[in-house]
């Protein structure tokens, strides 16, 4: 059926805004905290769900979408303080028409990847009918589902892989050590690079445009693939287009929080805080906080910019691999890095396969007091 719009009217109100608040650059009681990948296989109530269902068949179901999105909602009551839909950053190759599968053991694969500039012509087009609100419609479906199984206990979160990461795959096919085939497109092909680049953002804007009128109460966008890049390639490759599709959802939805998680790509934390609108950037654990904080403090007044950009992260997520004592001590030193500026407590990637989830539960609990400490 058509997309649903959200009737925010008939919606519980929200109960914990601390997310938002934060995000917004406002002095919060503790940091809010959440995790990327917080629903995943880490859960065995995920993986249960994921024995009788296919990857993308969750995505696509509104009702399996929710549960799984619902799980770390419950287990961690009270402790979570967003939720993030259940999809993936690959929904939109899906969409332009390229076959993606998801291989248990192995990740993603795209059987028949972009290999040469004439292989644009098989991407379904903007211009030719292509309705990102139509093929995408399903996500939309799982988000106000989600909303309304929330109840207003915590902001739920969009999302949208990054222009760069999503060609990534697309050409190399899948997941990879050095992404040399993507990296050399840029290189042979800069002109088919950017037309591809530049149809990828127009889609993953009116995208996350869309996610906010199905109930999305913030976004973020996934660049997972920056630290392949460098500062030259990322200035010309990656940046414009993170900053369009900030500008684009922005002027569509202002007000609406935005995230951008640009991983391994520290070196470019001054032009993502000056020369974009994201409201808030996402750190990944190969950077200290308080250089990451001076850095961008510095930048947003050497370009006269009276923006408040709001840092999130950076636990290594391999740390949930140590013993209880040292998770909360380094849970309470990272805290303590951030200080008492605002700031939304994650990891600096994602919950990993392996990790028991009673140590996610002592990070989560150890961000609520040694952030509320901090604040006294
Ligand atoms: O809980 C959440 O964070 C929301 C759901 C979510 C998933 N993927 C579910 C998922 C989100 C936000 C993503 C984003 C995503 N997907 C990214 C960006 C974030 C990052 O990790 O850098 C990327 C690069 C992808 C592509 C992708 N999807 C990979 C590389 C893999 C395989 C690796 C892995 O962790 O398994 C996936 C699969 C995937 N996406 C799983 C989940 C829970 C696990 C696969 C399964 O259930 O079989």
């Amino acid at each position: 059926g058509a997309p649903p719009n959200l009737d925010v009217a008939t919606m519980p109100a929200l109960q914990n805004d601390l997310y938002l608040r934060a995000a917004r650059g406002e002095r919060t009681e503790r940091a809010p905290v959440w995790c990327m990948r917080q629903a995943g296989r880490y859960l065995p109530e995920f993986r249960a769900v994921r024995v009788e269902n296919d990857f993308f068949n969750v995505c696509r179901s509104p009702a399996l979408a929710t549960e799984v999105t619902m799980q770390p909602i419950r287990r961690y009551a009270g402790l979570l303080d967003a939720a993030i839909i259940f999809s993936d950053i690959l929904v939109i190759p899906q969409a332009m028409g390229m076959r993606v599968d998801m291989v248990p053991g192995t990740g993603p694969r795209l059987p028949e990847p972009l290999r040469e500039p004439a292989d644009l012509a098989r991407l379904v087009d903007q211009r030719k009918g292509f309705s990102v609100d139509r093929e995408l419609g399903y996500v939309y479906h799982a988000i106000t589902n989600t909303r309304h199984a929330l109840a207003g206990r915590v902001p739920l979160l969009g999302f949208a892989g990054a222009p760069w990461t999503l060609m990534a795959y697309m050409v190399e096919g899948g997941g990879s050590k050095t992404f040399a085939a993507a990296k050399a497109w840029l290189f042979r092909h800069p002109q088919a690079a950017h037309e591809l680049l530049r149809r990828i953002a127009a889609v993953a804007a009116d995208f996350l445009v869309g996610q906010v009128h199905a109930g999305a109460q913030a976004l973020q966008v996934f660049e997972s693939w920056a630290g392949e890049l460098g500062p030259r390639e990322f200035a010309e490759f990656s940046l414009p287009y993170l900053a369009h599709i900030a500008a684009h959802v922005k002027q569509r939805c202002p007000g609406v929080p935005l995230t951008v998680f640009a991983r391994g790509a520290h070196y470019a934390l001054e032009q993502l805080a000056a020369e974009t609108v994201f409201d808030v950037i996402s750190l990944d654990w190969t950077i200290a906080p308080a250089d990451a904080r001076a850095r961008v403090d510095r930048a947003l007044r050497a370009a006269g910019s009276d923006r408040r950009v709001v840092l999130q992260g950076n636990l290594d997520p391999t740390l949930l691999f140590a013993d209880e004592a040292t998770v909360r001590r380094r849970t309470a030193e990272m805290c303590a890095a951030f200080g008492a500026a605002p700031h939304i407590a994650n990891l600096g990637h994602g919950m990993m396969p392996g990790h028991d989830p009673e140590r996610l539960r002592v990070f989560l609990e150890t961000v609520h007091q040694a952030s509320r400490a901090l604040r006294q």
